[in-house]
């Protein structure tokens, strides 16, 4: 049984920050490095309404169950963002919504175009909120992965209690996105052939194609390029090849491997 969106409704909330201290910014300043990185997971949060529209544009608008999550969903994504724009502007740096202007500005025709493309693919596909739902499971397991790695990275305790409490809902997200993924894939056998295919051709790191190249391999690069990172990507890796018909993936894996080499060529 998928997990009802009941459990995220009911629950569904701006990301508690009440008591951290952000000013431990100004004294203990993140390294670039890590800026960078955050830069990136805070483009990609912000980006999440973008991403929304794509999946609203396809048969999943028809499931109340998926579009229930959806809301909560993106406005806990949009908090997020803000948060961790927050910490960027401590930094001199533009927050959440200077940075989604930049980079939705230029972005015209190709955002059309990838709205088209999921019109067509649901229009063609039956199967294709599996394959969204696949893509959401492996997205989220990947956000949580890339957040813990990124307090281990930065050691720094104000931004690990800012991620961990991120990291609590980005947990009851991909809940809901492996449970749908999982009983969708075990009803269909030309829904495990088509996610699989799909997966393996098309699938990049979340932010992959929206902000640049670079920076999606330097958070690679960051994140899980060293021996622990790779383990990290591992486990990712692992636990979603545990979906129907999806054994033996190495997405993660082969993403952090490329975008370790895309760094450092
Ligand atoms: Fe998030
Ligand atoms: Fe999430």
């Amino acid at each position: 049984m998928p997990v009802s969106s009941r459990s995220i409704v009911g629950r569904s909330a701006r990301v508690d920050v009440d008591g951290v201290d952000f000013s431990a910014f100004e004294s203990a300043p993140l390294p670039t490095e890590t800026l960078r990185c955050l830069r990136y997971m805070c483009d990609v949060e912000s980006h999440t309404i973008c991403y929304l529209r794509e999946i609203l544009a396809t048969s999943a608008h028809r499931d109340p169950e998926i579009t229930a999550f959806l809301a909560c969903w993106n406005y806990e994504e949009f908090w997020h963002g803000e948060v961790l724009g927050q910490i960027l502007e401590l930094h001199r740096q533009p927050g959440a919504k200077e940075s989604a202007h930049n980079l939705r500005r230029e972005r015209k025709w190709l955002d059309e175009l990838r709205l088209l493309t999921f019109n067509i693919g649901s229009l063609i596909a039956d199967d294709f909120v599996a394959i969204q739902m696949c893509w959401g499971a492996i997205n989220e397991l990947t956000a949580q992965a890339a957040y813990s790695r990124m307090i281990a990275k930065a050691q720094h305790p104000v931004l690990s209690e800012v991620v961990r409490r991120i990291m609590k809902q980005e947990g009851r997200h991909l809940d809901f996105y492996e449970g749908q993924a999982r009983s969708r894939l075990a009803d269909s056998r030309r829904a495990q052939y088509l996610a699989r295919l799909a997966l393996t051709k098309f699938w990049a790191p979340v932010g992959s194609g929206v902000v640049a190249d670079s920076e999606v391999a330097h958070m690679a690069a960051y994140l899980f390029a060293d021996e622990d990172g790779l383990a990290a990507a591992q486990r990712v890796d692992r636990k979603f090849s545990r979906l129907p018909g999806l054994q033996g993936l190495s997405l993660l894996e082969n993403a952090a491997r490329k975008g370790a080499s895309l760094a450092t060529s």
